[in-house]
């Protein structure tokens, strides 16, 4: 059931929900969550049989501020440096877990990820919450297992159906999810590139942030393919594009296309999407258009790659793990 989530009446029912230890789908800026309280095993384990997670894969948990953090984590100084400058936002740290807190969302690691969105309705949920004696929420992206993230309350319903509560929050700002920036280790590592840039990330620390290929031991769910439609994507380098559309055709039945500029060899009737220019309209869009593509029932999505440069790293991120399947 989707409810206006501006409504204050229905932020507490839904605070409700969750401290009666059932779930809730609510927006963030980034992604919108399935939520369910942290501290609470059953009803985290309600999450990972509604989406159909593998139990290894450790969920982030959502507070209402830094104060609510140190009940699942040790913010370590260059955590708190992240938190400093990024709390409320778009970015999850990785930290020490508070021995026996939030066991089942953190599927047992002796670390945890924590955020505090910026989302005015996530915001207003998470203090509601806390009043209502639930202390941080543990919520993945709203999607089943492998899926595309859904950035609106109707990709939530498209999911899962009308029987879970989703508190509609418009359209997530941002799109992509937090950047993951793990600062349990010596040397911090980007776990995950989002909206943030690298460089951001690394002056708010004051020190270089290792690739996720470099942390080790790597995090459970962070490689695996994701993201994906049920059309096989490719990502193509602009050239290979051109020509493959040139020597191969383009059957509107079959394939969409995903690029920059619209290249001479797409047929008439083929569905092509422009990529935005800007890296962060480009975020904005991606997952709300790989969605529509998809279920135009198309077998084949053709993407260009992104530019280089550090600001597209969040949006070739999703896609490289789109095409991985
Ligand atoms: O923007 C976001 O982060 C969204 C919204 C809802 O807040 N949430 C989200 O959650 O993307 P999810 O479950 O789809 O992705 C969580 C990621 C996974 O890749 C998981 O491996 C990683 O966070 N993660 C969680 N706890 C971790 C830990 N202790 N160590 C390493 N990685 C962790
Ligand atoms: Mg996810």
């Amino acid at each position: 059931m989707r409810v206006d989530g501006r409504d204050a009446d229905e932020v507490a029912r839904a605070a409700a929900v969750l401290a009666s230890g059932e779930l809730v789908a609510f927006p963030t800026e980034t992604v919108y969550g399935l939520g369910a309280r942290a501290d609470d095993d059953a009803a985290v384990a309600k999450i990972f049989a509604l989406k159909g997670r593998p139990t290894g894969h450790p969920l982030i948990v959502h507070v209402a501020s830094r104060d609510e953090a140190g009940r699942f984590g040790t913010l370590s100084p260059l955590a708190e440096r992240i938190v400093d400058a990024f709390w409320p936002g778009p970015v999850t740290v990785i930290v020490r877990r508070v021995p026996g807190a939030a066991e089942a969302a953190a599927a047992g690691l002796a670390t945890i990820g924590l955020r505090c969105p910026a989302h005015p309705v996530a915001h207003a949920l998470l203090v509601a919450a806390r009043e209502a004696g639930v202390p941080g929420v543990a919520a993945p992206s709203a999607n089943r297992f492998g899926r595309i993230s859904p950035t609106s309350a109707a990709h939530v319903i498209e999911e899962f159906g009308e029987e879970l509560l989703v508190l509609d929050g418009g359209p997530a700002q941002l799109g992509i999810e937090s950047a993951i920036v793990d600062c349990s280790r010596e040397r911090p590592a980007l776990l995950r590139p989002g909206v943030l840039t690298r460089e951001r990330l690394e002056a708010a620390l004051g020190a270089p942030l290792a690739g996720a290929d470099l942390a080790s031991p790597r995090a459970p769910g962070t490689l695996e393919s994701h993201y994906a439609p049920r059309a096989r994507l490719r990502l193509m380098p602009t050239g290979m594009l051109k020509t493959a559309l040139e020597v191969l055709g383009s059957d509107p039945l079959k394939l969409a296309v995903y690029s920059r500029s619209v290249p001479s060899g797409v047929a008439t009737g083929v569905r092509h999407r422009r990529m935005p220019a800007r890296p962060e309209q480009a975020a904005h869009e991606l997952f709300a258009v790989l969605r529509e593509l998809d279920n135009a029932g198309v077998h084949l999505i053709w993407v260009e790659e992104p530019p280089p440069g550090p600001e597209w790293d969040g949006v070739r991120d999703r896609l490289s793990r789109a095409a991985a399947t």
